[in-house]
């Protein structure tokens, strides 16, 4: 990415357990503040191990918030295009963890296709794409997302087609080097056009894609670095996660 961004910012906690909370933390009141400044925010979620315990800590620490979740928009970076039911899902991971907990509003959440819903990865892409245009404001506030080993994001793997795409919201993506093979991603523009992004790092076989991520690396190796916020990129990273920093 060639376009001016702000400075990364890092937190490093001592384990995941302390990034977890954190992030939770930080997510409700920012989430607080925008909602008593009259905004009704849009958050996209990520899959993955630290994203699940970042939810479990959503759940239990909302109780103690000031956040209306009935007033929040929900959207995802990417999605396993499988069964509803699968278990594979990031949708199911996350209204296990908080969503069917806290009251959101199923209105203003934004599952993307699953098979049931579309024939292939492409009419996902497309469906998702439409109802972004319908249904988001042009960028999300606070943009989640976990990071691979091998540097990648949502479902924008390192060497694939999809880093390139400029013209597109959401691409459906066929042999996926990380089961299951079809998945649905946003592309790198759409997850651009977010005022936070956040990324959630834990884990020592991260540490190398965080180094390069926040060195000069190129997105097309390390699909992470190619993703800025324009107000704020903030990396949670754990000690193990940061031990190539
Ligand atoms: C996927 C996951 C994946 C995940 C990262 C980090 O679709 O396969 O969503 O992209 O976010 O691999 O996952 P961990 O937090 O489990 O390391």
């Amino acid at each position: 990415m060639t376009s001016p961004h702000p400075e990364n910012r890092i937190e490093v906690h001592e384990g995941p357990e302390a990034l977890a909370t954190s992030v939770a933390g930080e997510l409700l009141s920012r989430l607080a503040d925008a909602q008593s400044a009259g905004h009704t925010p849009q958050i996209a979620l990520t899959g993955g191990s630290i994203a699940d315990a970042v939810h479990r800590e959503i759940a239990r620490l909302t109780s103690g918030s000031q956040v209306d979740w009935g007033r929040v928009v929900v959207w995802w970076g990417d999605e396993r295009f499988v069964e509803p039911d699968s278990e594979d899902r990031n949708a199911l991971q996350a209204r296990r963890a908080f969503l069917d907990a806290v009251g959101v509003d199923p209105a203003h959440v934004h599952e993307m296709p699953s098979t049931a819903d579309a024939d292939d990865v492409e009419a996902a892409a497309a469906s998702y794409s439409s109802t972004l245009r319908e249904h988001g404001r042009g960028e999300f506030d606070v943009m989640m997302l976990g990071v691979g080993p091998d540097g990648h994001i949502a479902s924008l793997f390192p060497g694939r087609a999809e880093l390139d795409l400029e013209d597109r919201i959401a691409v459906g993506v066929v042999e996926s080097p990380k089961p299951p093979p079809l998945r649905v991603s946003l592309t790198l523009p759409a997850l651009n056009r977010s005022r936070c992004v956040w990324f959630l790092v834990s884990g020592e076989e991260k540490a190398d894609a965080v180094a390069r991520a926040l060195g000069d690396a190129d997105v097309h190796d390390t699909p992470a670095a190619g993703v800025h916020g324009s107000e704020e990129t903030l990396w949670f990273l754990d000690r193990a996660s940061a031990s190539a920093l």
